[in-house]
Parts: C-alpha cells; sequence; structure tokens
C-alpha cells in the first residue's frame, strides 16, 4: 500500500483517480468488503449472520461501539435512543413550508439540515459526549422526520412516536397509521424492514458516506453532514436506484420485455442501464442482494401478496447472469433490485424508498463520521486536480473583445 501522503511530500506527485476507484481516502476499522468474493463484514460479523439473527438497533450498537452489545448495553443503548425520537414543534412546522407533491428525499435534506438549527448543545465536534449525543439525536429522529415526509404527502396529520414500541415497529405506525384508528404492527413486516435496515446500515467509503466524511472533515456541524449525505444518496446511481429499479420492473411488465430491454442496457448509444445492477466495487456478487432475493419470496408468501414483479425481477437477473456482456462486466443484481419488491409489498410509495435507505444509513454515516472526528491524523478532504482549462492570458476590456 501506497502512502500518499508520504509520496506527494517526498515527490511532489499526487495521483489522478476520477470517481476515486483505487484511491483510499482513509482507515477505517468498522466495515469490511472484499468485492471478488462476495463479502461484507461489519466490525468482523457477516453480513448474513446480523440479517437472520441480529436486530438493527444491536447493529447499530455495533457499528457504533465496535462491539456487540451485552444484555443490559443493548437495553439502555434503545432506550436512550427512544428517550431522542420526538422532534420539535417548530420543526414539524417547516413540513408546511414544503408542497405536498415534494420528493421525500427533498423534503428529507431539507428538515435534517434544518436538525442543525435546534440541537446547539451537541455541536461541539471536539467533545465525545455531545458527538455521542449528537449520533443518538440523529438515529432517533430520523425515522420521526421520514414518517412525517410520508404523512404529509399523504395528506395525513402526524403520528407521534410511540415510545413502549421497538424503534422499527415505532417507525411503521408513525408512518401508517391513521389518529382516528388504533394500528396494529405485524410483526411480519416489523421483522422484514428491521432485515432492510440492517442490510442498508454501513457500506464502508461509498458516495454518500464519502459526502458525509468530506463535509465533516471541515468541522462542519453534525447535522448538517448528514443532511449533505441524504442529497448525495438521493442520487440514480446510488440510493435512488432502488426507486428506479422497481419503476424499471413496471415498466418492463412482463417477462417476455426483458430482451428489449436487456438490449437496451447493452447500446452503447443508449444511456439506459439495468437499474439494481452492477457495483463499483462487488464484482462477483453482493451478499446483500443475495439476502433480499430470499427474503423477498418469503415476505410476499407471508404477507399473502403474489406481486408479477417478483417473477419479472427473478427472470431478469437469469437471463442477464447468462449474458456475456454483464459476464464480461461482472455486473450482479446489488441490493437494490430486490428491495423494492419487498417494500412494495409492504405498502411503500417507490418515492420513499430512497428515504428508507437514508434512515438505515444514518447509523453508518455517523458511526463513520465518529470514527473521523476521533482519530487524531484527521486532515480536512482536500483533493487535488489536473488543471485543463487556459493558460495564463491578459484580461481584455470588455468594448474590445
Ligand atoms: N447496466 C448496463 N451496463 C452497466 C451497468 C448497468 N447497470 N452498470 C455498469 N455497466 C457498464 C458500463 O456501461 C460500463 O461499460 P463500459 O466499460 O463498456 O463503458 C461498465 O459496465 C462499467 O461501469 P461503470 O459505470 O464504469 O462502473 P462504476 O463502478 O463506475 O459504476 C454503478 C457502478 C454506478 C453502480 C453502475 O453499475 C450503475 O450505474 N448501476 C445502475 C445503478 C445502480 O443500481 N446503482 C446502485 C448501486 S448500489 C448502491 O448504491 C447502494
Amino acid at each position: 500500500v501506497i502512502d500518499i501522503r508520504k509520496l506527494y511530500a517526498a515527490t511532489g506527485a499526487f495521483t489522478f483517480d476520477p470517481g476515486f476507484t483505487s484511491t483510499a481516502s482513509c482507515e477505517s476499522a468498522i466495515t469490511y468488503i472484499d468485492g471478488d468474493e462476495g463479502v461484507l463484514l461489519h466490525r468482523g460479523y457477516p453480513i448474513e449472520q446480523l440479517a437472520e439473527q441480529s436486530s438493527f438497533m444491536e447493529v447499530s450498537y455495533l457499528l457504533l461501539n465496535g462491539e456487540l452489545p451485552s444484555k443490559g448495553e443493548l437495553e439502555k443503548f434503545s432506550n436512550t435512543i427512544t428517550r431522542h425520537t420526538m422532534v420539535h414543534e417548530q420543526l414539524a412546522q417547516f413540513f408546511r413550508g414544503f408542497r405536498r407533491d415534494a420528493h421525500p428525499m427533498a423534503i428529507m435534506c431539507g428538515v435534517v439540515g434544518a436538525l442543525s438549527a435546534f440541537y446547539h448543545d451537541s455541536t461541539d465536534i471536539n467533545d465525545p459526549q455531545q458527538r455521542l449525543i449528537a449520533s443518538h439525536r440523529l438515529i432517533a429522529k430520523i425515522p420521526t422526520i421520514a414518517a412525517m415526509a410520508y404523512q404529509y404527502s399523504v395528506g395525513r396529520p402526524f403520528v407521534f412516536p410511540k415510545n413502549d414500541l421497538s424503534y422499527t415497529a415505532n417507525f411503521m405506525r408513525m408512518t401508517f397509521a391513521n389518529p382516528a384508528e388504533e394500528y396494529e404492527v405485524d410483526p411480519i413486516v416489523v421483522d422484514a424492514m428491521d432485515k432492510i435496515f440492517i442490510l442498508h446500515a454501513d457500506h464502508e467509503q461509498n458516495a454518500s458516506t464519502s459526502t458525509v466524511r468530506l463535509a465533516g472533515s471541515s468541522g462542519a456541524n453534525p447535522f448538517a453532514c448528514i443532511a449533505a449525505g441524504i442529497a448525495c444518496l438521493w442520487g440514480p446511481a446510488h440510493g435512488g436506484a432502488n426507486e428506479a429499479a422497481l419503476n424499471m420492473l413496471r415498466e418492463i411488465g412482463t417477462p417476455d420485455r426483458i430482451p428489449e430491454f436487456i438490449a437496451r442496457a447493452k447500446n452503447k448509444d443508449d444511456p439506459f442501464r439495468l437499474m439494481g445492477f452492477g457495483h463499483r466495487v462487488y464484482k462477483n456478487f453482493d451478499p446483500r442482494a443475495k439476502v433480499l432475493s430470499k427474503a423477498a419470496t418469503e415476505v410476499l408468501d407471508k404477507l399473502g401478496k403474489n406481486d408479477p414483479v417478483l417473477d419479472t425481477a427473478r427472470e431478469l437477473e437469469q437471463i442477464a447472469l447468462k449474458d456475456p456482456y454483464f459476464i464480461d462486466k461482472k455486473l450482479y443484481p446489488n441490493v437494490d433490485f430486490y428491495s423494492g419488491v419487498i417494500l412494495s409489498a409492504i405498502g411503500f410509495p417507490t418515492n420513499m424508498f430512497t428515504v428508507l435507505f437514508a434512515l438505515a444509513r444514518t447509523v453508518g454515516w455517523v458511526a463513520q463520521w465518529n470514527e473521523m472526528i476521533s482519530d487524531p491524523g484527521q486532515k480536512i478532504g482536500r483533493p487535488r486536480q489536473l488543471y485543463t482549462g487556459a493558460t495564463q492570458r491578459d484580461y481584455v476590456p470588455v468594448d474590445k473583445r
């Protein structure tokens, strides 16, 4: 491994690496990915085991603290998060400033950024205790804000957190409850959502996490840094792909139209890509997609739903995996390919999918942000460039041009 800082100090040379395809921007002990083997570990634990046996609160604790919690530690952590689920009433008024048909990710960028105007007692980033409180607040309030964004979009009043429920059950109730009726939390749905949250919790230095780190490297307000991460996640090449993937599958409609879309994806003159396919790091398979592929069948079966889009997805995967174009370029389904089928069966509209990704990824963002701030060698992120513009020239007054 070349330490570029030493190379630069010795020679003045620096690397040109558009898209950071081969540049490590930091050292991290949180998440390990082996893209060739399809391995994803959080603090050493395989994602498959965490998705199967753990809970999102437990994984959140693990990402933040480095170790799985004891029973007592988990209870204490869950209680702390629960205590922070409410948002300031003035923050609730922010929503009224948005059009009801606004994309909920647009609302998330604005409202989460606005948290920085409220919690002044947790913004001294040099104080570990304040950093911890900011982290807890973010993890706790994001579900409340996400649920409010949904309720606002459908014209219903906000539902307050009910703190005897689990993190995920509370979120589902805040999102779907009608205040006039008692809301029954469906354990099948809560389990499926918890699994989806675990699978999205962290993914080392992806674009949105790098955005959070870069924003945070200047010492910026933590709530504003997470809003920056949300903005980056929204793009269709990143978290926005879950929405785009389901829209694509619905557009394909029936398996007989798959070849037409495969042909488009292979055509260099057509900007169309198979959404939910391909990954910068996974060149074998995305282990999260494997878990979700299995979960999609289980959840739809348990909910008694039969969505033809799942058949289209499975058929598309089979055809693509046998196609030399996808084989040569090592393009496999990623986490976004099957998640939409499950989220749609649960009742989320497609424009909420990326919001759910943001909710889960918040824990990864805050863990990575904390790791960066606590690193004594941390520097402001400041990439270099290769200048390609004009050479020096003299100014010409406008009447002489
Ligand atoms: N469909 C068709 N062709 C593709 C696809 C795709 N989904 N993905 C990549 N390719 C092709 C590219 O056209 C390129 O071909 P070329 O070498 O002939 O020019 C080659 O594969 C490599 O693609 P790059 O864009 O250079 O690969 P990169 O690592 O930069 O991109 C990315 C990865 C952005 C995920 C890409 O595969 C993509 O756009 N996929 C669709 C969007 C998506 O599903 N994003 C979610 C990613 S996971 C996440 O963020 C949670």
